[in-house]
Order: C-alpha cells, then structure tokens, then sequence
C-alpha cells in the first residue's frame, strides 16, 4: 500500500483486541459470524486472532481466511509476537486469504523492557529487523507494532521505525497500550515520527489504543490530523479493561465531520468524497451481532450504537427536531442503519418471505440454518403477533451460540408470585438426547431457575451479572438477557431472547454453561501478558 491511501483504513480488532475482554471469548462460528458482518461493514483489515493462541485460535483465524478474505474482500491478518514460531503460526493460519497480513509486535518502552521482556534496548534492535525480515520472507503485507509506544522514548521509538520500515514492514502501528496519552501528547508524537524517521514515507503509519482515560477516540482523531492513515479500533469499543477505541465513534466522528477534517487530507472543505470505506448503514447491525455474541452490553448512552443515541427523551428538544431535526440531531439515525424498526412479518408469512427478508437484513443462511431459523419464526409468531426485523436478527444471532451446544433446554417451568416460594423446574438434555429434570427453590424464579441448571451439572457457578432489555417495543415484545458467570476466575457469558424473559435467562445461562464446557482445559496464550518461552527470539 501507499503511503497515503487518501483516506483513513480501518483496522478492526474485535476478533482479537476485542476477545481478551473479560468474557468475551467467542467459537468459531461465532468469529465467523462477526468477521462476515465485518467484511459487509466494509472494514479493510480485519485481524482476526493470535493464531500462536491455542489450537482454536489458529482454525479460527483460518476459517476466517478461508472464508472471508477474498480478492476483493477485506485483509485477513493475524497477530504475532516477535518469534519465529508465533509468526510461522500466524503465516500458516492467514495463507487461505489472497489479501494476508502478519501484524508482529514487540514493547519499546523501558518499563516494558526491564520489567515483561528483561531485554535491553540493543537486543530489541536486533530482534525487530531479524522477525519483520523472517515475516516478510513468508508474505508482503507486514504490520510491526511498537507496543507501548505512548510511553516510550520518541528518540528509541524512530530508530526502531526505521529499522522496522527497512527490513520490509509496510504498516507501523503506534499503541498507547495502557491508555496513557492526551490528544495533543499523541498528535504530536504522531508529527514527531514523520518528521524524524527518515524512511517512513515508505509506510502507512497506524494507531491502535485503549480507552483507560476515556480518551482513545479523540486521540485516534487528532493522530489523524497528524498523517496516521490507519485507526486499529473494535465495535462498540469492547476490549481490554477500558476497552480499544471504538470503530462506530471514529467513523462516525469522521464522516459527520468530515469539513473539518478533508483539509488534512489535502482535498477540499467541501469534498463529498467518503473518509473512510465504511458503509455507515452497517453499523447498527455490526453492533449488535457484537453485543449479543460477546455478551458484552452496550451502555445506553453510548454514543452512536447505545439504546439512547437517539432518542430524545425532553419535551424541548422533541419539539425542536419536529420542527427541524438539525436543532438537536447530528446524525441522521438511518445513517447508521437504525430504522424504524419496521414490522416485517406476522404468523402467515412463509419460508421464502422469511428467507427473503433475513437475506435483506444480509444473513446468508444455508439450507439446515434456514430451517431451523423458520422454525424459531414459526414458534416466535404463536406467541408474538408481529416480527420484527430485530425479532429475526435475535433469532438468527441466537442459532450462531448453538452449534457446539453441549447441554440443551428442553423444559423450564416455574412458579413464583408474591405468596409463593420461587421454585423453578429445568429439564436439560445431553447431547445424545439423555434427558434430566431438577427443581429448585430460589430468592427469584432467576434464582431458580440457575440453582436448578447447576444441580443438573453438578457445579455451582457465581452469576456475576444478569441484564434483561427488550427487543421491541410492546407488551408482547421479546426480552433479551446477558447472564455472565464465573467459575474458577474466568468469565463466561450467554445471551438468548424469548418473549418469556424467564426462559429467556435459562437459555441464556445454557449458553453461558455451553461455553463453559467447550473451553474447559483449553488453554489460550494472551499475547501481551504471556511469556514468549526459554528460546524466545531465536536469530535466523
Ligand atoms: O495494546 C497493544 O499494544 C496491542 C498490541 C499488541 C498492538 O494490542
Ligand atoms: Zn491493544
């Protein structure tokens, strides 16, 4: 790639910033899922996973390359740390893609050197250009990171730039890994390095970093100004902590002001001309299908993507955007595909028109989904007059959580009121179809209806965080729950929709539980807190 693409990539890290979230941890088809809705959002690069990871994480990365990255589809790219085997593995997990790209990274900041690499400042100069030349031996499009680099030594940071941009990278990507920076700090470090490092019109330079300040959306923005060309960024801004800077609010940031912006461009105020690739309509979608896989609630008042974005609560400002929407409204809310959420389809509508309307809302669904999406629908329409096109998408992003199931529901019953002893009735069966039943007794029929689903495993699991939002409006609209639970410290989470909200948590706590079992005794490297080994850095 050029120097200058002439406008801003973007960078999507929710398979793999995103996934070291607390809880976050997503199956293959899960990963696939997000990475399709990924290549319908129209970002360029999509990094899929740290391959090195476990065995899971390497088919997942592949899976995506296979399937996702095409000639003229998005990036496939995978992230390694700087060693050989790490960035073989990354190599042999993204070769599916045409369009591939191995994303190797080591710390620059003494902190990190004396206290995580125990490494002096002279050995990471030997090891950048030996692991960038060992990845660009195996394909073209490298991207070196120089982690922590907010808080490193600008003068350390340009000379291993340039050793990096020399020995073949294409991309630098600048993080403010702990989320350090202020915006003007991060431009101008930004400005520095295109001053001072004598090679870099020869790379794009990139910008990824977390949110712990609050600040990693306006410090992307002002490194912008400052020539970086690509923003490393998760939907709904889920990651890390405080989580990575959000894609929705830096597209939208650039697209509403793009007068302001254009100018650092070199084009005119004026110029219609997009800043960004995005289809801004996919937005809403991709944020979903986010949240409700990942488990990951998105805050109300979130900007761009939260329930409340929109919607405008005070007598005032309603009577100001009737009258001209442009008295309290930025953006228009089909800019991001929010619709009016229009009624689509009822009890008498047949396969094809649900069909037709789930390719519409661009799900692709093979013959075995399909039929099993309908027969959701059908269930769904007995108890709920109208479907909705979030009903559907609930139905659809629902299925994806199924695949490797494990435990399924197969009845809950409960009975609760304010004289009654909340006890709940769970029938679960394996998945050989061996049904068993266990009641319980609880402080609520959520209660229960957990302490019911644990006799059943036979293990009792903390429910750290239980959150009910439903999917329409109306009475007879499907509630949505996110359960999160704990066991033996690590976080799992489940989401599932029903127009019985009680149902809808049982189901969910399954979900929760099938991720539990699937990821038992599978042990996955973190790429930035894990140890690289004894032989780390082997020189070639
Ligand atoms: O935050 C960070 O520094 C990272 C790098 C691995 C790019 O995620
Ligand atoms: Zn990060």
């Amino acid at each position: 790639m050029a120097k200058d693409p002439g406008r801003v990539l973007i960078f999507d890290t929710t398979l793999r910033d995103g996934e070291q979230s607390p809880g976050a941890s997503l199956n293959l088809e899960e990963k696939l899922a997000i990475a399709q809705q990924l290549a319908r959002l129209g970002v360029d690069v999509i990094e899929a996973g740290f391959p090195f990871a476990s065995q899971g994480d390497f088919a997942a990365v592949q899976r995506i390359a296979q399937q996702v990255g095409g000639e003229e589809g998005p990036v496939i790219c995978g992230l390694a740390r700087a060693s050989r085997s790490d960035i073989k593995a990354c190599f042999d997990a993204v070769s599916p893609a045409p369009r591939r790209r191995i994303h190797t990274f080591i710390a620059t900041s003494d902190i990190h050197l004396e206290h995580k690499l125990r490494k002096s400042r002279a050995e990471v100069l030997g090891i950048v250009p030996d692991m960038v030349c060992y990845a660009r031996s195996l394909v073209d499009d490298i991207e070196f990171s120089c982690e922590d680099a907010a808080r490193s030594d600008p003068e350390f940071l340009y000379e291993v730039i340039e050793l990096a941009i020399a020995s073949g990278a294409g991309t630098i990507n600048i993080p403010d890994t702990v989320g350090y920076t202020t915006p003007s700090e991060f431009g101008e470090l930004i400005a520095g390095i295109n001053r001072n490092v004598s090679n870099i019109d020869e790379a794009i330079l990139s910008v990824h970093g977390h949110n712990d300040l609050g600040l990693a959306v306006a410090n992307f923005l002002e490194a912008v100004k400052n020539g970086a060309r690509q923003l490393e960024c998760t939907i709904n801004g889920i990651g890390e902590r405080a989580g990575n800077a959000a894609l929705e609010e830096l597209v939208m940031g650039l697209h509403v002001r793009r007068r302001y912006f254009n100018p650092f461009f070199g084009r005119d105020i004026d110029s219609p001309t997009p800043l960004t690739a995005v289809r801004t309509e996919e937005i809403t979608k991709t944020s979903r299908l986010v949240s409700n896989l990942t488990g990951m609630v998105v805050q109300p008042n979130k900007a761009i993507v939260g329930a409340n974005a929109f919607a405008h609560e005070s007598g005032i400002h309603q009577d100001g955007v009737l009258k001209n929407r442009l008295t309290y409204e930025i953006v228009d809310a089909r800019t991001v595909g929010l619709t009016d959420n229009r009624i689509s389809l009822g009890k008498l509508s047949g396969r094809s028109a649900v069909r037709a309307r789930l390719e519409e809302l661009g799900y692709d669904l093979n013959r075995e989904d399909l039929n099993e999406a309908f027969a959701r629908f059908k269930d769904l329409a007995d108890r709920k007059r109208d479907i909705t096109d979030r009903d559907l998408e609930a139905i659809v992003s629902e299925q994806v959580q199924q695949p490797e199931a494990r435990f399924l529901l197969r009845l809950v019953q409960v009975s609760c009121g304010s004289t009654l002893k909340p006890t709940a009735t769970i029938t679960l069966a394996d998945q050989d179809g061996k049904e068993d039943t266990s009641s319980a007794v609880g402080t609520g029929p959520v209660d229960a209806v957990c302490r019911a689903l644990d006799a059943l495993i036979g293990e009792s699991n903390e429910l750290i965080e239980f959150s009910v939002k439903s999917v329409t409006e109306g009475i007879d609209a499907m509630g949505e729950v996110t359960i999160r639970l704990r066991r033996n410290g690590k976080l799992y989470s489940g989401h599932s929709a029903d127009t019985d909200v009680v149902v809808a948590a049982a189901q969910a706590y399954v979900n929760a539980l099938n991720r539990l079992v699937s990821n038992e005794g599978s042990t996955s490297l973190h790429p930035q807190l894990d140890a690289i080994g004894p032989d780390p850095l082997p020189r070639i």
